[in-house]
């Protein structure tokens, strides 16, 4: 079976919602022809507003004239069915997050695409190897994972699924270099990297505000001195407190205790405080002010707070190293897993979430034996959240004091955290 020679020229995006629109402006303000598909016309009209918006803001910022916008919306085409496909060397698909959606779709592009086209997913956390599975083509099947706004956020995780070949890698990573994005590659494993290391974070913030430890500004306020863009709180309100439940509890049927869903967050769902799409979650939300610039606490947290919170209360000084602890231990798991290569985990975090420091470095600051023991006291005080990787234990034991001594960034292509700043 050859490949397809040459470079990747015409792609399809399948869903226009809110990643598939944002992927499509990236493809097109980078040259790219772009074929988009949704169900219904009124869905596709959505997507394409949405692209004439974001061109709109880059005429506006005169990044590009007005004239230029024309023409890349020009090179968008919309349709609700799967004709004209022939010429189609690459399909991203952003469709509903749903598996028996997703399966619909490889099944059928699987059937009409040239047998050279590669298939990508930019699923938050289905299987690709099971999606693969649907096709007869699982060498050229792929994870290609935007972070939203697609068109802004630079890092696109790149998920090889268990059949993917290494030349559907180096296209896809090589598409991603186009649309000025850098790609680091995955192996799969639930959550990806930057989703996995996030949500043990946000989970710990979420216990360290149950045990009263601090609040809900402190613990905020602290994740910005840390380097990050906003505190956890902030983000869980942006994301939706009922798509970080989803997501945590999801992580807690593939993992385990170490993602053990805190009490309080379903006690927020289930009283529809959802965050900032509710106007009600940690904040109040005034859709009139621009996003986080209210910083009212919600009085119906503290009221759900105060109905879980024990009397006694563990008399711990507190420190931000609880709640970011967990981040660089799941890091080193996912390193123990060869999930990830060792470099590319602060690139990762640096781009995907805006972590402005990384998070490995915590062991250039500190060292890692320092950070083993923080780990054992947090493990012993609260549990399972705070097991520590066993290539933790086994670095700290072989005498290494920042782990970044495992590894040469300077031989990394472009993708070390010297080259970030
Ligand atoms: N929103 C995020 O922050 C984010 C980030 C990364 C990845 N993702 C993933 O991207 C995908 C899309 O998410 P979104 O936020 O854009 O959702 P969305 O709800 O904004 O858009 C989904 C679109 O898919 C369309 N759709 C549904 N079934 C379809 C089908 N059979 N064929 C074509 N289109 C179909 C819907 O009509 C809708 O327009 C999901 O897999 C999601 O997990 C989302």
């Amino acid at each position: 079976m050859s490949y397809f020679e040459g470079d990747v020229k015409n792609v399809a995006v399948i869903g226009a919602g809110a990643m598939g629109s944002g992927i499509a402006a990236s493809l097109v303000l980078n040259g790219f022809k772009v074929i988009m598909i949704d169900i219904k016309p009124e869905f596709v009209d959505k997507g394409l507003s949405n692209i004439k918006r974001i061109l709109d803001s880059r005429v506006k910022k005169e990044v590009i004239t007005s004239d230029q916008a024309n023409e890349y919306l020009k090179s968008v085409k919309t349709q609700v069915d799967y004709d004209n496909l022939a010429e189609i060397d690459f399909v991203i698909e952003a469709a509903l997050e749903k598996i028996d959606v997703k399966t619909t779709i490889f099944c059928e592009l699987d059937k009409i695409l040239k047998k050279s086209a590669v298939i990508a997913s930019n699923t938050s956390a289905l299987s690709i190897s099971e999606l693969a599975s649907h096709t007869n083509r699982s060498d050229r099947v792929i994870g290609m994972h935007f972070f939203n706004p697609a068109h802004v956020m630079k890092l696109v995780e790149v998920i090889p699924g268990l059949k993917t070949s290494q030349k559907t890698i180096e296209t896809t990573q090589k598409l991603a270099k186009s649309l000025g994005k850098v790609g680091v590659v995955v192996n799969e494993c639930p959550g990806f990297l930057v989703n996995r290391l996030l949500f043990p974070y946000m989970n710990e913030a979420l216990y360290a505000l149950e045990l009263n430890l601090a609040s809900i500004v402190q613990i905020d306020e602290m994740a910005v001195q840390f380097g990050l863009p906003m505190g956890p709180f902030t983000l869980m309100d942006m994301t939706g407190l009922d798509v970080c439940l989803d997501v945590n509890d999801f992580l807690y049927n593939e993992y385990g205790e170490r993602f053990k869903t805190n009490k309080l967050l379903k006690l927020m769902v289930e009283n529809g405080l959802l965050g900032q799409k509710s106007k009600a979650g940690f904040f109040v939300h005034d859709p009139s002010l621009a996003y986080g610039a209210n910083k009212e606490i919600n009085p119906k947290v503290l009221e759900l707070l105060s109905g879980l919170r024990k009397t006694e209360q563990i008399k711990d000084e507190f420190s931000f190293n609880q709640v970011i602890l967990p981040m660089f231990n799941e890091a080193i798991y996912a390193y123990q897993e060869k999930v990830v290569e060792l470099a590319d985990i602060d690139v990762a975090m640096s781009y995907g979430c805006g972590l402005k420091r990384g998070i490995l470095s915590l062991s250039n600051e500190h060292g890692l034996k320092w950070c083993l023991a923080q780990i054992e006291k947090y493990h012993a005080l609260y549990g399972e959240r705070f097991r520590p990787s066993w290539f933790l234990k086994k670095i700290v034991r072989s005498g290494i004091y920042n782990i970044m001594e495992m590894t040469d960034n300077s031989q990394k292509d472009g993708l070390s955290l010297a080259k970030l700043t």
